[in-house]
This record gives C-alpha cells, structure tokens and sequence, in this order.
C-alpha cells in the first residue's frame, strides 16, 4: 500500500468490521444494532454504509457485511425466524461459496482483485458458481439496506417524481412491480433500475441482477430497488403465497435508501 496512513486506516476498519462480524455470528446483533441506531446510520448515511460494509478482507475475500437493523426489526411484516436465517444462513453461503469459486479461477480472468465490478463485467468466462454467488452476495446486500421498519411507505422528493412521470401514479406503479414479482417462474429478484436516466423496472432468474454483462439478463441498469422472490425470503411466515409476501415488503422498503440509489445513479 501506498502510505503507511491508509493502511493504518484500513487495518482499524477491518478490524472494527470483523469485531461486529463476529458479534454478529454469535446472535448479539440486536445488542450492537437497534432498530433506532441503525435507523440513523442508514437514513444519514445510506450508501456509504453499504461501502463501509459490502467489502472484501485484507486477502481479497468477500465478507457478509453487518446487518443493518436486529432481526425482528421488520416485525411484523417479516418476521424474526426468516430475517436470521435469511441473513445468517443463505446470504453467508452465498458470500462463503463466492469465495470458494473464486479460488478456481484464474485470477487475471478479473484483470485484478475481485470486487463486484470486475466479476459482473466478466461474469460470462466465469464458471456458473462465480455468477451464482456474486450475485447472490450482491442482491443480499443491496435487499437488507432497502428495508427498514416505520418508513412513510411511499417516495418523495425526486424518485417520486420519476415514478409519477414514468407510471403515472405510485399506485400504478406498485401494481406493475407486484405483478412482474408474481410473474418470475420459480426463483429470482424483481428490480426499479436507472437505464439511461429512466425508470425501467423487470425481474431476472436465480441470482442475476441488472448489473451482469450477459444477454440472458434483460433488464440492466443501476438497481432503485430490490426484492428477493425466493421462496426462503418467505416461506417460514407466508408458505407459499408470494402475493402476500410482496405485500409486507411495502411496508417496509426504505424509500430513503432508493432515492439515494436513484441520485447517485443520475
Ligand atoms: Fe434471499
């Protein structure tokens, strides 16, 4: 590294990190990340969260970055069981076997250290538990800082204008994201992207996102928002009834967050 005072600074986040990762690991979140100080940290400072806390270690692996609320937060439209399980079994093997994947590849196939740019540019030499993982890793991370409890269930400011100007009325808008979401055969993510300068929203299967440079994906762009459609994002409260599942995850999207997404993608 270049200076020693960047490496200082690096060496103190990542140590900061892995102390919470572990407190984390061993189901204290709720003690070190209430609903009321995580509710500040991303309303204040949304994206630069999900920077500080969607990063590789010092040896290039990915890390499953903190949650940012306890897991009965989303109570009661997503329930406790489902958060800690979503978030501490599913998204840590999408994030452990990303890992995993990566050590059989070549690595100037990335043309560098992996991050999430390089492998969605190459995703297409990459062997499908690369695209896999990495996608799931990403759409995990990107989905948990896009939910937050007591939210004004609606837009403003800008996004709500796009949203009005592109689909009329919110209302309509919500009745054409719910059902593309109630229209993705088996599992899969239903995305509001920026594509240059304009709302477009779609679904993609498994774990791809508008992100990847591949034909197959049809939707591109820069993700506003993000809802995870497989059924383990569900079935422990809903069963099988994704319609209302997607009608709990209203209550719950932080419009904050998606406005950040929406400027900062303009
Ligand atoms: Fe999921």
């Amino acid at each position: 590294m270049k200076n020693s005072n960047s490496r200082r600074d690096f060496l103190k986040k990542s140590a900061a990190l892995a102390t919470l990762l572990m407190a984390a690991q061993k189901g204290v979140l709720g003690t070190i990340a209430n609903a009321s100080t995580s509710k500040s940290a991303i309303e204040n400072n949304s994206l630069n969260f999900f920077e500080e806390n969607v990063k590789t270690s010092e040896d290039g692996k990915f890390l499953l970055p903190i949650l940012p609320y306890s897991f009965d937060a989303l109570e009661p439209h997503i329930d406790k069981l489902t958060m800690e399980i979503h978030y501490s079994k599913h998204h840590q093997a999408y994030v452990t076997n990303l890992n995993k994947a990566l050590e059989t590849i070549d690595p100037s196939i990335l043309g560098g250290i992996p991050t999430f740019d390089n492998i969605f540019d190459k995703v297409a030499k990459l062997p499908p538990a690369v695209r896999n993982n990495a996608g799931g890793h990403y759409n995990h991370s990107l989905f948990w800082i896009l939910m937050l409890s007591n939210t004004d269930k609606h837009p403003t400011g800008k996004l709500a204008d796009a949203i009005n100007d592109t689909y009329g009325t919110f209302d309509e808008f919500k009745k054409q994201f719910s059902d593309l979401s109630m229209k993705r055969f088996g599992s899969g993510w239903a995305w509001l992207v920026v594509n240059k300068g304009k709302l477009v929203m779609g679904s993609t299967a498994n774990q791809d996102n508008p992100l990847m440079n591949l034909d197959s994906v049809e939707i591109k762009g820069t993700p506003v928002l993000a809802l995870d459609l497989w059924e383990h994002a569900y079935y422990l409260k809903n069963q099988n009834r994704r319609a209302e599942y997607i009608a709990s995850w209203w209550n719950v999207v932080n419009w904050e967050v998606a406005e950040s997404l929406f400027l900062s993608a303009k």
